[in-house]
């Protein structure tokens, strides 16, 4: 049945007329996120933040940073201690969104760590041009950052030394859905449907690809898990994130030494791969507003897909990466003293409190169980020879 919703705008016609008619979903969260014409990011017509399109956590204000500048900061020194030579050592952004996060993290870092600053450059890596307009106006307005934009390929041609992260950066990144029924595999594709002369999408079954049915003999072995699991109804939907192992192998090419941090929706694959997750993970999101019509205003609206734990883990590990550990945001950020910002507002004068009560409020919802605390936060070691040990403030107990 077609949804009346998901209307076809001119330029995706062409696009999967051009492509015979129909196209991978694959190819169609590329397309209606990153191409460069009409995608919601490449187009910069996104805003992140409170009175955007969705918020992430840099957008509720900087203690997100603040918090985070902690355990970067002890990264930087742990690489400084071990003698690991390096005239300037780097701080990578994957997909940073309006700027926020590296503007906010190069004070938080100048404040704790004043002599570390000017040994840090700020290396922003994203793909679309709109996004980057954006944070050019953000981050070059902050005198004393030594800032640039680059792709992966450029970085890998001159591998830096420190820190990257990547925080609701991977799950943007476009994935391969996979329909179960009967006992056969589909890859999820997209087409058009002509009803009175207007286009609408809809979804259709492709022909499964050859390297997705690798990564179906080879799941059981990387997730530990009967795959697809037991008991699922017919035409039960899930996604993979097919370009994560590529991504991984890249980034190891990028980073001579240091870590990483991938911040973002995930969970365990017996969540992510079960009977009674029938339509998978994907979400879309406009105006604050979250839809499971995916197909809804295309490139008007944000995709998202959360990540499966063990195989983003594994697909880390056996592309240069060791695997530090792992926490929901909310233990970590009260690891790194979360607790004692919310103490301190007690303080707070009379005339400052409707700033404070805003304050509060973004630190709860960094927090919140049923919000932003349950992102998780994966942290990974360039793997090699070199004897550097890093230390995880993040991951310790909570101070109370
Ligand atoms: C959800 S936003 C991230 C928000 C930002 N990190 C924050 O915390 O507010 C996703 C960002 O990743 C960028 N992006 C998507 N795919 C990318 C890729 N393959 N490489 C680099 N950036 C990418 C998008 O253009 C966008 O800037």
């Amino acid at each position: 049945m077609i949804d009346p919703t998901a209307r076809c705008p001119e330029w995706l016609i062409d696009r999967i007329i051009n492509s015979g008619g129909s196209i991978s979903f694959y190819k169609y969260m590329d397309l209606v996120l990153n191409d460069p014409e009409n995608g919601f990011y490449s187009t910069g017509r996104l805003n992140i933040g409170k009175d955007g399109d969705f918020c992430t956590s840099p957008s509720l204000g900087n203690d997100f940073a603040r918090l985070l500048a902690i355990q970067v900061v002890d990264w930087f020194l742990d690489l400084e201690k071990s003698g690991i030579e390096s005239e300037l050592f780097s701080l990578v952004e994957v997909g940073p969104g309006e700027g926020t996060l590296s503007r906010d993290l190069a004070i938080a870092i100048a404040e704790i760590a004043p002599a570390l600053i000017s040994k840090i450059e700020f290396v922003l890596v994203e793909l679309n041009v709109g996004m980057r307009k954006r944070q050019e106006k953000v981050v070059n307005n902050f005198k004393g950052i030594y800032c640039r934009w680059c792709d992966l390929e450029d970085l890998i041609s001159r591998p830096v030394t420190g820190v990257v992260i990547a925080n609701e950066a991977l799950d943007a990144f476009p994935v391969e859905r996979l329909i179960f029924t009967g006992n056969k595999v589909f890859r999820q594709g997209v087409a058009l449907r002509k009803i009175n002369d207007e286009y609408f999408l809809e979804f259709v079954d492709l022909k499964p690809t050859s390297v997705i049915m690798k990564f179906l003999q080879e799941s059981n072995s990387l997730l530990n898990i009967e795959f697809p699991p037991k008991d699922i109804c017919d035409r039960w939907v899930t996604e993979w994130h097919c370009d994560l192992p590529t991504w991984f192998g890249k980034l190891s090419k990028v980073l001579s030494n240091g870590s990483l941090l991938v911040v973002d929706y995930a969970m365990e694959s017996k969540r992510y791969y079960n009977a009674n997750r029938k339509d998978g993970t994907l979400i879309s999101y406009r105006n604050q507003k979250a839809n499971t019509n995916i197909l809804k205003d295309p490139g008007l609206s944000d995709l998202t897909a959360h990540l499966c734990i063990e195989s983003t883990i594994s697909y880390a590990l056996i592309n240069g990466w060791k695997f530090m550990g792992e926490t929901r945001q909310g233990q970590a950020l009260l690891a790194l003293g979360l607790s004692s910002f919310l103490f301190s507002l007690q303080n707070t004068s009379s005339q400052d409190l409707s700033a404070a009560l805003n304050r509060r409020e973004s630190l709860l919802r960094l927090v919140d169980p049923m919000g932003l605390g349950e992102f998780r936060w994966l942290a990974f070691q360039k793997e090699n020879s070199y004897d550097l040990i890093l230390s995880n403030r993040f991951l310790e107990e909570p101070i109370s």
